[in-house]
This record gives C-alpha cells, sequence and structure tokens, in this order.
C-alpha cells in the first residue's frame, strides 16, 4: 500500500524529538496547562535505552478530560464538558466534530465501537460497525478463476459497507446523554459551515490524495484546494476548509437524529451516488442498518478489571489472551523492552493472531469460542510449545503469506467527565479517507470497510491479516475488527482509558501501553511516548519503532531466531486518560501525530 507523505514529516519530527529527549526530566510547571509530573516513576537501569519517542508531558485536570487526533475535536469535547455535558454527550460531540476536522479516519460514512463505563461501574459497548450490503456475496470480490480482483475491496464504490456511526451516536445520546442531541451536534455544524485552519498534517493528508480525489469523484469540487486542472496549488497550513454540503448533512443529522442520516435526503443522495459509481449500498440497507448493545468483555488482570469490546472486535479477546499469556512472567524485574520481556510479548502475539484468524468473525453470524479462547487452561495449551531457547516458526503454528502496512487512518478518543464516566471509542472509515468516495451532494467520505472481511481465505487484507470462513463475507455480516477501545479499573475504581488506531497493531500498540503503565511503572504520557513494536503471526517478523530495542536486546533476539524490522514510520496514535492517585485525570495524546488533550 501507499506510504504516506505523514511518515516523511514524521520520521523527521520523531529524529527531532528523540535528539531532544535523552533523559526524562521532571515537567516543568508554572505553563497553562498542568502538567503530569511522573507519578509512576518509571527508571531504566540502562542509560543507553532510549524508550520515548517524545518527551510530551501530560495534561492534568480534575473535572474532565478529552484526548483526541485533532485539536479543535478535543476543544469540542472539552466545551461540552464545561457546558454541562457528561462524557457521552462529549463523545458524541467529539465523533462529529472528527467527521469534519479529521476527514482521513473521523466520520459519519463509517463505523467504531464504544465502551462505556459509567460512575457508578457498570459497563456497556456498543457495536456501530458497518455491515456487508444485502447484495454482498461471499466471493463479490473473485473473478471467475477464484483470483482476486485487485483494488475493490480498498477503494471505489464497491469497497462500502453499510455506515453505523450515526445510528451508535444516536443510540449512545439517547440512552445516556444529557444535554439535547442539537446542541451536542452544534459544534460540528459550525465547524463545517464556517470552516477551520488546517494543520500541516491535515493538508499534507488532502494533498496525498489529490488524484484519487478527481479520478473516484469525476465532477466533483470536494477537498480540492482548486478545481482547476490548470490550477497546482495544494492546501497549506492555515488555509480554510469550509465544508457546506456537509454541514446541510450535519443539519439534517441534528433535526432529525436517525432518520437525517439513514432516510430522507442523506439517504437518496448516498444511494444515489451508489448507483453512479455501481456499488451496492441500497435504501433499504440503509433503513435497516442498527447498532448493538453487546456484553462487554470484562477479564481479570492482577489487581485490573479489563472492560474491552467483545466480537464484533476481535480487538478484546486479542487484549486479554495477550495479557493473559504474559501475565505469569515477571516482566518489571526482566525490565522494559529487555530480551525476555520482548520474548514472551512475540510468542503471545503470534499465537493470539493465529487464533483471531480462525476463530473470530460476527457473532451474529457465527458462533466465536471467547470463553474458550480466554480460558487460562486453554491458553496453557497453546504454550506447551514455547522455549526461550528459539523463536516458535509462525510455519508450525499456521500457514499465510506477507503483505504490506497501510498509513494509521483509525482514530481512537477518550473521554472522562467530572464524575468518573468514561468512554473509550475507536472509529474508523477503514484506510486514509476509506474508499475516497465522497458521497455527492451530501460532502462526506465513505468507508472501505469491506476489506476487513476475508474476502478469500488465507488472502491477506491490507494489515495483512489472515482470516477464514468466520470472518467471509455474507449479506448484513459485520467484518471483523481490530479495534480496541478499553477501560481499566483498578481495586474496582476507574483507572485508565485507552485505545488508538492502527490496524492490525492497534492490540498490540493497546497491550504494550497498559503494560507500560502497570508492569513498568510509566505514567500515561510515558506509556504513549513509549516506542513500540509488533507481531502479528504472519509475516512471521516483529516490527518496531526505531529505538525501541536496544542493541543487546537486538542480539539476543536475532541469537534465538527472530527477524526483526525497524520502521521508517511509527507505531500507534494512542489517545488515552489515567486517573492518578489523587484522583485527578492525566490525559495523554500522542506526540507521533496532531493528537491533543484537553482537559479542565
Ligand atoms: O477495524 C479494523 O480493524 C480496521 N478497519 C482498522 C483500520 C485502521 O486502524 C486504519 N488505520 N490505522
Amino acid at each position: 500500500m501507499k506510504k504516506s507523505i505523514i511518515y516523511h514529516s514524521t520520521l523527521i519530527a520523531f529524529m527531532v524529538a528523540l535528539a531532544a529527549c535523552k533523559t526524562q526530566k521532571p515537567s516543568t510547571t508554572g505553563s497553562k496547562i498542568e502538567q503530569s509530573q511522573g507519578v509512576y516513576q518509571y527508571r531504566d537501569e540502562d542509560p543507553t535505552v532510549q524508550p520515548f519517542f517524545s518527551d510530551r508531558k501530560g495534561v492534568i485536570g480534575r473535572n474532565g478530560m478529552v484526548a483526541s487526533a485533532h485539536p479543535e475535536a478535543s476543544q469540542v469535547g472539552l466545551t461540552i464538558l464545561k457546558a454541562g455535558g457528561n462524557a457521552v454527550d462529549a463523545a458524541v460531540a467529539v465523533q462529529f466534530a472528527l467527521a469534519v476536522v479529521y476527514p482521513g479516519a473521523g466520520n459519519i460514512g463509517g463505523g467504531g465501537f464504544m465502551v462505556y463505563r459509567d460512575r457508578a461501574g457498570s459497563a456497556y459497548t456498543l457495536d456501530y460497525r458497518e455491515k456487508a450490503p444485502g447484495q454482498a456475496t461471499q466471493n463479490m470480490y473473485l473473478d471467475s478463476l477464484g483470483n482476486v480482483r485487485q483494488g475493490l475491496s480498498i477503494s471505489g464504490h464497491l469497497a462500502s459497507g453499510v455506515p453505523g456511526s450515526v445510528d451508535g451516536m444516536v443510540e449512545a445520546h439517547k440512552r445516556f446523554g444529557k444535554l439535547a442531541w442539537a446542541e451536542v451536534l452544534q459544534p460540528a455544524v459550525d465547524l463545517a459551515a464556517k470552516g477551520f485552519a488546517l494543520t500541516e498534517r491535515d493538508a499534507l493528508g488532502l494533498n496525498r490524495i489529490k488524484t484519487d480525489l478527481t479520478t473516484i469523484n469525476p465532477g466533483k469540487a470536494y477537498f480540492l484546494k482548486s478545481t482547476s486542472p490548470t490550477d497546482t496549488t495544494t492546501w497549506k497550513k492555515g488555509d480554510l476548509l469550509v465544508q457546506a454540503d456537509l454541514a446541510k448533512t450535519l443539519q439534517r443529522i441534528q433535526a432529525q437524529g436517525r432518520a437525517g442520516f439513514y432516510e430522507g435526503e442523506t439517504a437518496r443522495l448516498l444511494a444515489e451516488e451508489m448507483k453512479r459509481g455501481k456499488g451496492l449500498i441500497s435504501a433499504e440497507d440503509l433503513k435497516n442498518y442498527h447498532s448493538v448493545w453487546r456484553q462487554p468483555l470484562q477479564a481479570n488482570y492482577k489487581s485490573y478489571n479489563v472492560i474491552t469490546m467483545p466480537p464484533t472486535s476481535s480487538g478484546g479477546v486479542a487484549l486479554i489472551q495477550l495479557m493473559r499469556f504474559t501475565e505469569p512472567y515477571p516482566l518489571r524485574k526482566w525490565g522494559w523492552n529487555r530480551d525476555s520481556t520482548v520474548q514472551v510479548m512475540i510468542e503471545a502475539e503470534r499465537r493470539v493472531y493465529a487464533d483471531r484468524a480462525k476463530f473470530l468473525g460476527d457473532p451474529d453470524f457465527v458462533k466465536v469460542p471467547v470463553d474458550t479462547l480466554i480460558n487460562p487452561n486453554y491458553l496453557r495449551t497453546r504454550w506447551t510449545d514455547f522455549s526461550f531457547a528459539k523463536a516458535t516458526d509462525s510455519r508450525a503454528v499456521k500457514g499465510g503469506t506477507i503483505p504490506g502496512y497501510e498509513s494509521l487512518e483509525t482514530t481512537h478518543f477518550s473521554v472522562v467527565d467530572k464524575e468518573g464516566n468514561a468512554v473509550s471509542i475507536t472509529t474508523t472509515l477503514n484506510g486514509g479517507y476509506g474508499s475516497r468516495v465522497v458521497v455527492g451532494g451530501a460532502g462526506f467520505f465513505l468507508n472501505n470497510e469491506m476489506d476487513d472481511f476475508s474476502i478469500k481465505p488465507g488472502v491477506p487484507n491490507m494489515f495483512g491479516l489472515i482470516g477464514n470462513q468466520a470472518n467471509a463475507i455474507a449479506p448484513n455480516k459485520r467484518m471483523l475488527s481490530s479495534m480496541t477501545p478499553t477501560i481499566l479499573e483498578k481495586d474496582g475504581k476507574l483507572f485508565m482509558v485507552v485505545g488508538t488506531p492502527g490496524g492490525s497493531t492497534i492490540i498490540t500498540s493497546v497491550y504494550q501501553t497498559i503494560l507500560n503503565v502497570i508492569e513498568h511503572g510509566m505514567s500515561m504520557q510515558e506509556a504513549v511516548n513509549a516506542l513500540k513494536f509488533h507481531h502479528q503471526w504472519l509475516p512471521d517478523k516483529t516490527i518496531f519503532e526505531n529505538g525501541a530495542f536496544s542493541e543487546p536486546t537486538i542480539q539476543a533476539l536475532q541469537s534465538r531466531g527472530y527477524i526483526l524490522e525497524k520502521l521508517t514510520n511509527t507505531l500507534g496514535r494512542m489517545d488515552c486518560v489515567l486517573v492518578r492517585p489523587d484522583g485527578s485525570y492525566e490525559g495523554a495524546s500522542d506526540p507521533r501525530a496532531d493528537n491533543t488533550a484537553r482537559g479542565y
């Protein structure tokens, strides 16, 4: 897949940051925003280890916190909290704001998952994942010889599932919101109608997809700086992006709720768009789409309780498997990213992703053996071939082929309000700007989530993930996800809200970020800043951010047969909140992009 321009700028930012963060100094106080003070006192005895991407400090708030991928969206969330909204009001406002200011992943044309824990400790999860259209068929991306028709599940009209985000937000707000729906939608309407100033990253992202915008959307003027074929001007930092059609779409949703999207004008425009591009989503599909409240997946880890997303995401099951595989080992004593620590984590990841490919799919269509998969007795049987002497061969676990990696264009946000209600949402169009189809007259991108199905057994998707019958395409079925919005309790109280984009790497980034805090004593921001690695069973290699492993760790792992690949790009864009021992919140946003935490 295309490597984004963003990665190049990220790399430069990374190198500058790395040079600047030789030592972790206590944060400076006295700035306007209160910053974290290293409550958990991470220490590494080895001075050659530089575990952090940057020395960004967490933001401290006592009354509320919002961490998201974009400063404008985080500000919207904060404004809603300060206006008396609860965490769900703020989260709904952030989802819609991101659909305006972060069109690469924020969306109304995609889907997502919400994990919610209320202040009294009750937990809920909402599955607003897209569905395959009613006319979808198992082999829709194969030719008559059974070969994959390249690219059809990735770009253009056939790549889109039926969007779930608007229904999800309506459901979440109806059940838990406090402020009026119209009030919660207003900031997004304003951002679309009046425009907002692009960040440098926003500008680069839109410039990067200019060709697709014109070829996939002939005759439309959306997201282009100039529509004249001879004018080569591109977007730059500070330019105002006004989205008049999107503003009208948002106003319809504001006025009519669900019907403002799934019926009436918006639905008509979307169905028309599908007709124009020979896509499958029908007016009927839209009318029939409903998000689903699912039983949260919960599991104990030491004195913590992990509350996470059940299938249709694989993320929760995988996260719990990972945590349970490595729970018996003294990770803290071994040290952060030392060879033994990394080795048991990689071996856990190898086995978990093999299970994912075999067993996971939409629970409304296939029986997913969740209880067995996270059962310690089952996990013990999966560990019998582990040896510290040598890497397990993935082919002995199962077979597959080699993929590429797409840019990080899902998005996660975390919100905690004054009363301690907490929301963890990951939402996506799948690839950056989804299918790149903009709905004519309605002004929003459609997802390319169909690629998350296993379009043919054993054929990798854009994240290199393979699957089988459990995740085969069927009409109205949800495609399997790796998104892992998660909330942790410690001793029965709210402790952490965590999540990230990153396709297949979401699960392992969430896993490492949690362990960084609870095993390695990092603050929330340090855990986010910390460099990351990833293994997904197939391809049988470990990718790592430059600096994540020290030289001795690399040598030790290689001598045991591990294939290591240093990335030139980055892993994860976490947005998290930690409740500190004094009850204040530490908001941590990823320094790898524009992510921003705002608290008060
Ligand atoms: O649901 C999933 O697992 C994927 N559609 C997520 C895609 C993603 O994270 C893309 N960017 N990082």
